[in-house]
C-alpha cells in the first residue's frame, strides 16, 4: 500500500531537517489540483485550483506547521504561542497534540469563524480572545515569545514558510512546469511569500523552466499593501484575512515585483460572488478569504489582464466548512415534508 507521507518526507531533500529529525506530521499537503471548467471557459484561460482545503485541519496552514511543530520539538520546546485569525490556531492545536505540546493561541474577539474556534477548543488549546485586532494579537504573541518559555508558530518563524512553499512543488510536479500566473489571497502575507520562494527554488534547480507572475488579493477593507500604508482598523467578512498590518509585507512586494505581478484589492461582494460560484458552479466549497483569489481572477479578467490560453492556478487556502454562516445566509430555507413520496417528488419538482 502506498499513501502520501506529508510534505517533509515527501520534499525532504529541499526543507530544513536532518536525517535525525522525528517528523510530526498529519500528513498534511498532497492536495487535489482541481481543473475549473467555468472559470476556465469565462476567462479563455486553462485554470486549475489548489485546494487546500483538504488538508488535515482545513487550511494550507498545515504545511507551514509540520515544519514548525517538528523544529520545535526538535529544540525541546514545551509550549507553542500563535496569535491567529483562526486556521493557524487550528493547525497549532492539532500538530501539538501529535507532539505533546501545550498549544496557547491570541485570536481577536469575535473575529474567528466558529469551525475554527471549534478545532482549537476541541484540540485542548488554551485560548486568549484578545480585545483587539489580529495584529495586536501577534504583537502579544511576539513578546510573550521574546519573554516567557514558548515557541512562536506565526509566520515569521521562517520554518513555516519553509513548510509552505511545497504548495509550490506540488504543482510543478503535477503541470511539467510553473504556471503562467498564480492568484492568491494576502492576510499576513506569509503564503505569496511561501510560494514565490517554491517556485523560485525549483526554476533555479531546473525542475521549473519559467516562474509564474504572482497575483496577490487582499479585502478592500484589509488592503495595507494596496494602499501603501497600516490600516488601523481593518473589516472584511473574510475575516481570514482581516489584517491591517502584515508581518511578510516586503516579502510580498518582492514576490510581486520579482514576478512582474500584482497585488489589488477586492470587495467583498466580489468575494462573496466569487464563493457562491465555486461552490455552485465548480463544486468546490471553500471559505469566504479563500474565495479572493477567484475574485481577483475575475475582476482582472473583466479588466482586460488576463490574456486567453494562459495557464492559471488559483490557491483556495481553507475549507468551507469553517465558516458555513456565508453558505446558510441568503440562501432559501429548506421545506420539511412528511414521509410521503407523493409530496417529497412534488416538492422536488419530480412530479
Ligand atoms: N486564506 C485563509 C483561509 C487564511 O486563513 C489566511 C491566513 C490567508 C488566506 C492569508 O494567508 O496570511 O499567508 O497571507 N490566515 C492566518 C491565520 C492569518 O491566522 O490563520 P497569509
Amino acid at each position: 500500500t502506498h499513501q502520501w507521507r506529508g510534505i517533509i518526507e515527501e520534499y525532504r531533500d529541499r526543507l530544513p531537517v536532518s536525517d535525525s529529525t522525528q517528523v510530526v506530521t498529519l500528513r498534511e499537503g498532497g492536495t487535489p489540483l482541481v481543473p475549473a471548467q467555468v472559470l476556465s471557459e469565462r476567462t479563455g484561460c486553462e485554470v486549475h485550483l489548489k485546494v487546500e482545503g483538504a488538508n488535515p485541519t482545513g487550511s494550507f496552514k498545515d504545511r507551514g506547521m509540520t515544519m514548525a511543530i517538528t523544529r520545535a520539538k526538535e529544540e525541546g520546546a514545551k509550549a507553542v504561542i500563535c496569535a491567529s485569525t483562526g486556521n493557524t490556531s487550528a493547525s497549532a492545536a492539532a500538530y501539538a497534540v501529535r507532539a505533546g505540546m501545550v498549544c496557547a493561541v491570541l485570536v481577536p474577539q469575535g473575529k474567528i469563524a466558529l469551525g475554527k474556534m471549534g478545532q482549537a477548543l476541541v484540540h485542548g488549546a488554551k485560548i486568549l480572545q484578545v480585545d483587539g485586532n489580529f495584529d495586536d494579537c501577534l504583537t502579544l504573541a511576539r513578546s510573550l515569545s521574546d519573554n516567557y518559555p514558548v515557541a512562536l508558530v506565526n509566520s515569521v518563524n521562517p520554518v513555516r514558510i519553509e513548510g509552505q512553499k511545497t504548495a509550490a512543488f506540488e504543482i510543478v510536479d503535477m503541470l511539467g512546469d510553473a504556471p503562467d500566473i498564480h492568484v492568491l489571497p494576502v492576510g499576513n502575507a506569509g503564503n505569496i511569500t511561501a510560494y514565490w520562494k517554491g517556485y523560485t527554488e525549483y526554476a533555479a534547480d531546473g525542475v521549473a523552466a519559467r516562474k509564474p507572475r504572482m497575483w496577490g488579493y487582499q479585502a478592500s477593507g484589509s488592503a495595507p499593501i494596496v494602499r501603501g500604508e497600516v490600516v488601523k482598523d481593518p473589516s472584511t467578512i473574510a475575516t481570514a484575512i482581516r489584517i491591517g498590518n502584515p508581518a511578510s509585507w516586503k516579502f510580498a512586494l518582492a514576490a510581486r515585483d520579482e514576478s512582474g505581478g500584482l497585488i489589488d484589492e477586492v470587495t467583498d461582494r466580489e468575494i462573496l460572488r466569487a464563493y457562491r460560484l465555486l461552490a455552485a458552479q465548480e463544486g468546490v466549497f471553500v471559505e469566504p478569504a479563500s474565495a479572493a483569489s477567484v475574485a481577483g481572477l475575475l475582476k482582472a479578467a473583466e479588466q482586460g489582464l488576463v490574456d486567453p490560453g494562459q495557464r492559471i492556478v488559483c490557491t483556495v487556502t481553507g475549507n468551507g466548512l469553517k465558516d458555513p454562516d456565508w453558505a446558510v445566509a441568503g440562501a432559501p430555507q429548506p421545506v420539511t415534508v412528511p414521509v410521503d413520496a407523493a409530496t417529497a417528488a412534488e416538492r422536488l419538482g419530480l412530479a
